[in-house]
């Protein structure tokens, strides 16, 4: 088969494209532990404030020992609007959303998930000491460049885990 120099150039071009893209992909998944979200929960958006789930935002330790961060996103802010969390030690996020799509980005880190109504997304990760930005990265209306909130993170040494009625920042 004769294939034209010019078309010949293109393919490997192109194969070469692919290779690039499914390389970066594979190495964001084993190096940065960047994954596509697994967790499926639903959840009825018209009650998500008041769900057991997500009545109390904020932090909270549960029985065996593990951070979890509870976070709603509306337009157009996170709530809380600040989370105070202990360095190198895994944080799993639950997040929703009760009005539209909304992208929680904790920049500059890989923690990152659409917040769907309806759904729960989850993730876990961890993170150096240090503040970080929350970002809203999905376009959700006219306040969509103020939905921002903070991290805190603090050496595990200075971190206390809250009290049951602190940890539920209403
Ligand atoms: Cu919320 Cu953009």
């Amino acid at each position: 088969m004769n294939v034209d120099l010019y078309e010949r150039i293109w393919m490997w071009g192109v194969g070469a494209m692919l290779a690039v893209f499914f390389g970066s992909t594979a190495a964001a998944a084993v190096m940065s532990q960047i994954h596509p979200p697994s967790h499926i929960e639903t959840i009825d958006p018209r009650t998500a404030l008041s769900d057991p789930r997500f009545k109390h935002q904020g932090v909270r330790v549960d029985a065996s020992g593990r951070v979890h961060a509870t976070v709603v996103g509306l337009m157009f802010t996170w709530m809380p609007t600040e989370l105070i969390l202990p360095a190198d030690t895994p944080v799993t996020f639950q997040l929703t959303s009760p009005d539209v799509i909304h992208g929680f980005e904790i920049v500059r880190t890989n923690g990152q998930a659409m917040v769907v109504p309806g759904y729960v997304s989850q993730f876990t990760t961890q993170f150096a000491a240090g503040e970080y930005l929350v970002a809203c990265n999905e376009y959700c209306g006219v306040g969509h460049h103020t939905m921002a909130s903070r991290l805190k993170v603090v050496p595990k040494s200075q971190w206390q885990a809250p009290a049951r009625e602190t940890a539920n920042v209403q």
